[in-house]
């Protein structure tokens, strides 16, 4: 129950043909403090009460009992409420307090299951940044999802399949040398991958043995089948070290190569139900005029599947396996077009849960305003990017604090959390500039600002030797600081409804920065330790500000260290 609900409560017995939500949803915030904690405007109440906003105003003021609610006003068409400072503060702490770790859980998704699909770099490449904002925004949006009640299972959808293994199979035996793909597995298999295509430019038969090599794949040709699991297992193991970093794991590596043998069934229940058409000798299902997408396509005139025919594939398995209430796919979004034409043939096809597939799409990293590329040897090494961060967290951190004593771990948690806190403070469509310098700052929004804050306020505890084990305070704070935090603090659970609601990370970022900047107003006003009536409580608000914090940090995929 946030503040307002329980204003709009006090209100409902004036006005029983609203419910309190649509009550809660009028109440404001008025911009002056001398209006009081929440306003209540009536205008629009005229209609239904045949009376002067401001009637309506002054006679609801003397209908409000609530005993978190001091005394109300009526201003001109507003109703303003001044609450009981420290009985609500005292309330509001006691309850994050208590609840812990589960403050701000929700029950929307009544254990249901949510599958994402995420991450899903493709193998014999390097992993790019649209495949760590994939990554993280991903992962974040499942940790939201489970503090909403649901389950979730993280799919990484490996880019495992398609003709361009056929490729880089007849390019490795051409000119390929183990030794070398062995010791530096994916630049040397991009190394050849790039020559392919630029031999194939002016010899174009190697295509057609490109092509032969990917038919003797799916055929299973035993041959083609080692060299596939060699790239895929080497691969794999470079990702494996990206997602060590992160501190993220999956539920599941099925990725397209996994469907191989899935997609004759689709492929027939398409024919039966005579949405297969033929362009040019391939397969196609025609998709309606009104949605302006182009033909799905299916299978090619010389019988390969494609990208589409394996995403049908991998909708109808997870559907079946998981029985998902929602499927997220968080892939960029130059691939819109191909989610939109991969539902419209669910739907086609007369299943309903394809309202719900969702993709998820997001905008670029830049670097200087330009696209970051892994194409044309601009190899962007991700990994270095991440350790480089590392290093700069670590050196701002003996700056500030020499004699740390865990200093690597922690400056694995800064660093990686200002790659992860940088990106998921912007909303996800929004094309982000990458600059390391500026992500690592200890100040302004970003993640180390963040980490520290909490472990400032850890700090104050230990110097208190405070401990919590679900005590509450005995009595409320009521200056203004702390007044602002606190309510700030009980806004976490609304704030992870509109989270989850846009599937949106950026809102909790940007509530953990407005947090930690109402905390560190207060920090700069109060003395924590001084013996007085009202040091418990202090103590109280800073455990719950550093319980809020974690549990924000964890939503977005980070850790908040104690010390740093
Ligand atoms: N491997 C693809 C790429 O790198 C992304 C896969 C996204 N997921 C999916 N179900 N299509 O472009």
């Amino acid at each position: 129950m946030n503040i307002k609900q329980i204003i709009a409560e006090s209100i409902q017995h004036a006005f029983p043909e609203l419910t309190i939500d649509q009550i809660a949803s009028r109440i404001e915030k008025p911009k002056y403090a001398q209006h009081g904690d929440f306003a209540f405007p009536v205008f629009d109440l005229a209609k239904i009460k045949k009376q002067a906003p401001p009637a309506i105003a002054s006679s609801l003021s003397s209908m409000i009992h609530h005993p978190w609610v001091m005394k109300t006003e009526a201003v001109g068409p507003y109703v303003n409420f001044f609450l009981h400072k420290e009985k609500v503060q005292k309330e509001i702490v006691s309850t994050i307090i208590n609840s812990g770790k589960d403050f701000g859980n929700l029950q929307i998704g009544k254990g249901e299951n949510v599958v994402l699909d995420l991450s899903s770099p493709n193998i014999a490449k390097p992993f790019s940044m649209g495949h760590l904002r994939s990554t993280v925004i991903g992962n974040s949006l499942a940790n939201i999802l489970e503090k909403c009640g649901y389950q979730t299972v993280r799919i990484n959808y490996l880019g495992d399949w398609g003709t361009q293994f056929g490729k880089l199979i007849a390019a490795y035996l051409k000119w390929g040398s183990a030794e070398a793909v062995r010791e530096n597995p994916i630049p040397e298999l991009l190394k050849l991958y790039v020559k392919f295509h630029q031999e194939a430019e002016t010899d174009p038969s190697l295509d057609d043995e490109g092509r032969l090599w990917f038919k003797r794949l799916e055929d299973g040709n035993e041959e083609a089948l080692a060299l596939w699991n060699w790239f895929r297992e080497d691969s794999l193991h470079e990702f494996q070290r990206i997602y060590d970093l992160l501190g993220i794991e999956f539920d599941s590596f099925n990725g397209e190569a996994f469907y191989n043998d899935k997609m004759e069934t689709i492929i027939n229940r398409l024919k039966e139900l005579k949405l297969l058409t033929l362009s040019d000798g391939a397969e196609v299902v025609e998709l309606d005029e009104s949605l302006a997408l182009p033909p799905c396509l299916i299978r090619k005139s010389d019988g390969a599947t494609l990208y589409a025919t394996r995403d049908l594939a991998a909708a109808f398995y997870r559907k079946k396996k998981y029985n998902f209430a929602k499927a997220l796919y968080v892939v960029g979004q130059e691939q819109t077009v191909h989610f939109q034409q991969v539902k419209s043939v669910v739907q086609k096809m007369g299943e309903s849960w394809a309202e719900d597939m969702h993709h998820i799409p997001f905008g670029l990293l830049l670097k200087d305003g330009k696209k970051m590329s892994t194409r044309k040897g601009k190899v962007i090494l991700l990994e270095k990017v991440i350790q480089e961060a590392i290093e700069l967290a670590e050196s701002n951190i003996a700056a500030k604090n020499p004699h740390l004593s865990n200093k690597q771990e922690i400056a694995r948690l800064v660093g990686v959390g200002a790659i992860i806190f940088h990106d998921l403070k912007n909303y996800r469509l929004n094309s982000i500039e990458f600059s390391l310098a500026d992500m690592l700052k200890f100040e302004g929004e970003t993640g180390p600002y963040v980490q520290y804050t909490h472990a400032r306020a850890c700090s104050i505890l230990r110097k208190a030797s405070w401990s919590a084990q679900g005590i509450a305070p005995s009595q409320g704070l009521n200056d203004d600081y702390s007044w602002n935090l606190s309510k700030r603090l009980y806004e976490f659970p609304v704030t992870l409804e509109k989270a989850y609601g846009g599937f949106d990370p950026s809102i909790i970022a940007k509530y953990i920065v407005d947090v930690c900047q109402n905390f560190n107003s207060w920090y700069g006003h109060e003395k924590f330790l001084t013996e007085d009536e009202e040091k418990e409580s202090r103590l109280s608000l800073v455990y719950a500000t550093t319980l809020v914090i974690q549990e924000c940090l964890h939503l977005l995929g980070m850790v908040a260290p104690q010390e740093m």
